[in-house]
């Protein structure tokens, strides 16, 4: 049966970090898959994480299985950091949240609760997207379409092309959103676009849903959620995927959530039954050590605060990072204004290199970036900079 199956591509991100794995060349350079890396390119266990861990294996009493939606203390934690301590709609209990292994699968979980629990069966995706969107939506059964979000020209969003195309979709489709730090862009819309854009949701009445990865490498905690919390307040109904793999490093720990809101506190119930159903017949509950360390920190007012400064320092070298970046590009004598990447967002630059200038860069020089011309911005350190910017000042020269 299987001697019929060919080879799958493979994957545009994690794809690249085998072949990085297997290359030789000791100046290799990895700006692919978005993990953080420090100074030293070790992608780090923050302490607060440790010092959980430690708490965590002197005191866990059990390994029995959590509940379905996992642990409630993470849960509430969740919502918190995504709709704010006193959020009405958490008194309200029209909040639900569903601990998930990863942001992945939190997505996949949206996925499946759209297509088979509600009357949804086509989702928007903003042109460009992480491209492993495409595929969990599309493998849950709905029907994926684009709308437009980028303006190459002037490496900004193409607002208008972005309103124009959210005016025409029919009610009762999901449209995804990235909370916060678009990826692969970088660019993401401001409060007051955020506002026109929920202005389309409300008239035209389809379902707005985000996926919000990166909440804290943007402005901050507070000011990445400006967009989710908007929708949120003025929307009967939201979900969100959010993830804790890199706010918390936690990334081979699979810890993400999905969260619900829903008009009243009766629908949220149900809905929130329909969704345990799917985890149930997926992977029956989460794992536990991921969810019981962030739960951990986020209740723990100390460590919380130990945890929002490592944050901080990640979120302030990747900027540093940035500057840096144009700063070195031009004194390697570039004649492009590299200039719009201090204003991106988060991890990741849309460089406007081309894919022939990544393969370049790749197998000439061991500078891995992914296809799209997608750069991890974290993957730069001081000590590779100069080769970095040499690099690529030649191969935008060839
Ligand atoms: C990325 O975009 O590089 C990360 O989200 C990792 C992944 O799973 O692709």
């Amino acid at each position: 049966m299987f001697e019929s199956l060919v080879k799958a591509p493979a994957d545009p991100i994690l794809g690249l970090a085998d072949i990085y794995k297997a290359d030789e060349r000791v100046h290799k350079i990895n700006l692919s898959v978005g993990v953080y890396k420090d100074e030293n390119t070790v992608t780090p266990i923050l302490n607060s994480v440790k010092k959980a861990e430690s708490y965590l294996l002197e005191n866990e009493q059990s390994k029995s299985y959590l509940p379905i939606e996992g642990l409630a203390t993470f849960n509430l934690a969740t919502q918190q950091l995504i709709l704010g301590n006193d959020s009405p709609l958490i008194q309200d209990n029209r909040v639900k949240t569903a601990q998930a292994p990863g942001g992945t699968a939190a997505l996949r979980i949206m996925a499946d609760f759209l297509f088979n629990k509600t009357k949804t069966k086509r989702i928007w995706l903003s042109q460009p997207t992480w491209p492993n969107h495409r595929g969990v939506f599309h493998s849950a059964g709905l029907e994926v379409k684009e709308y437009r979000y980028y303006d190459p020209q002037n490496h900004n969003i193409a607002f208008d092309a972005l309103l124009s195309d959210l005016e025409n979709i029919p009610e009762g489709d999901a449209v995804l959103f990235h909370g916060c730090c678009h990826n692969p862009t970088g660019i993401d819309p401001t409060a007051e676009q955020w506002q026109q854009i929920l202005a389309v949701a409300t008239k035209k009445r389809w379902l707005p849903v985000f996926d919000l990865a990166y909440q804290g490498f943007g402005g901050g905690l507070e000011e990445d959620v400006v967009g989710v919390r908007l929708f949120a307040n003025a929307l009967p109904e939201l979900l969100i995927a959010s993830s804790y793999s890199k706010n918390f490093g936690l990334y081979n720990e699979r810890v993400g959530a999905l969260t619900l809101i829903a008009e009243n506190a009766d629908i949220a119930d149900k809905a929130f039954s329909q969704v345990k159903t799917i985890i149930r017949t997926n992977y029956s509950n989460p794992p536990s050590h991921g969810g019981n360390i962030v739960a951990h920190i986020l209740n723990n007012p100390e460590l919380k605060e130990e945890w929002i400064a490592e944050l901080t320092v990640m979120r302030q070298r990747i900027h540093r990072m940035r500057q840096l970046f144009v700063k070195t590009l031009q004194e390697k004598g570039t004649n492009q204004d590299f200039s719009f990447i201090v204003k991106q967002n988060g991890m990741f630059s849309f460089s406007g290199l081309t894919e022939e200038q990544v393969l370049t860069l790749r197998n000439d020089y061991g500078i891995y970036i992914v296809n799209s011309g997608r750069i991890n911005v974290a993957g730069m350190t001081l000590d590779n900079m100069s080769l970095l910017c040499e690099s690529i000042v030649k191969v935008l020269a060839l």
